[in-house]
């Protein structure tokens, strides 16, 4: 890219779905960054998730929200509830049984709001926690949370190719904490994703180089921070405070970055994507 002019980056208007967090905490660990132990407030929550909610909204961005749940203290991860594109809708399926009962508010949410194309996946199926839109294909993580069934399953159920990519360190146990899209392209090679290589295995780094030439590589720093849990509408790219370096590496790309403090977010292992599930229509 080294003397060629940055292409003028476009925004697109989305449609997202979140859950704010009022019934947050942390109150068992399903992965490492979170710890009972240690004090959370619903609160602090509720505000950093509203400024997020906000952030969206001036950018021209459509909110949908569904109601919390009492006893469902990781419902705000809104990511992790439905995978939709072109208006089908693939539900999930936890892990964790603590998560479970999650995926029945958020069927019934899309039923409510006039999604008739639905279906609820037969494998542990954690959405878009695990499945990224390069707006051609899916790509799928494993290795953690969602079965590589299940990348078969929303193949067929979705109509899209997937790609399934091996995630092998813990600290980045869904595929929205190591990689997320800058630019969807309906031509694979032109698609800009960012990833942090370390996080998946060597076959799949190669299927990475093969299939992004041209992507933006993130340090371990960038990954510790929840910097690659970012959310792009094409221009506009919603990071947590700390990834201020990604930041200016994306500004050399064109990418407009806007921070957000997900400090209490990521207590329970989650940031700005995790809160967000993308409606493609
Ligand atoms: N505590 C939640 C879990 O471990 C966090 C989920 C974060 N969501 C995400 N899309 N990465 O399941």
């Amino acid at each position: 890219m080294q003397g060629e002019a940055v292409p003028p980056r476009v925004p697109t208007p989305r449609r997202y779905l979140m859950c704010p967090p009022r019934y947050f905490a942390v109150d068992y660990a399903i992965n490492p960054w979170m710890d009972p132990s240690k004090p959370v407030s619903a609160d602090v929550a509720v505000a950093q998730w509203t400024e997020l909610r906000d952030t969206y909204r001036r950018f021209g961005h459509t909110v949908e929200e569904i109601d919390p749940q009492p006893g469902l203290p990781d419902m705000v991860f809104a990511a992790n509830s439905g995978t939709v594109v072109d208006g089908r809708v693939l539900g999930s399926r936890f892990r964790a049984p603590q998560r479970a009962a999650e995926a029945e508010h958020f069927r019934r949410w899309f039923l409510e709001h006039g999604y008739r194309d639905l279906t609820m996946p037969e494998k542990i199926n954690e959405a878009e926690g695990d499945f990224a839109w390069t707006g051609r294909l899916l790509l799928a993580g494993t290795g953690f949370r969602t079965d590589p069934a299940a990348h078969a399953e929303a193949q067929e159920v979705l109509g899209v190719p997937v790609v399934s990519l091996q995630l092998i360190d813990p600290r980045y146990y869904h595929l929205d904490t190591a990689l997320f899209v800058l630019a969807e392209a309906t031509d694979t090679a032109t698609a800009q994703v960012v990833y942090y290589p370390d996080a998946f295995s060597p076959g799949s780094q190669r299927v990475l180089r093969r299939m992004f030439p041209d992507a933006v590589l993130a340090t371990a720093a960038d990954a510790e921070c929840f910097g690659l849990n970012g959310v792009s509408d094409g221009r506009n790219v919603v990071l947590p405070v700390e990834a201020t370096d990604l930041g200016a590496r994306l500004v050399e790309r064109g990418y407009e970055p806007v921070y957000v403090d997900i400090s209490e977010l990521r207590k329970a292992g989650g940031g700005p994507k995790c809160c967000t599930l993308e409606i493609r229509k």
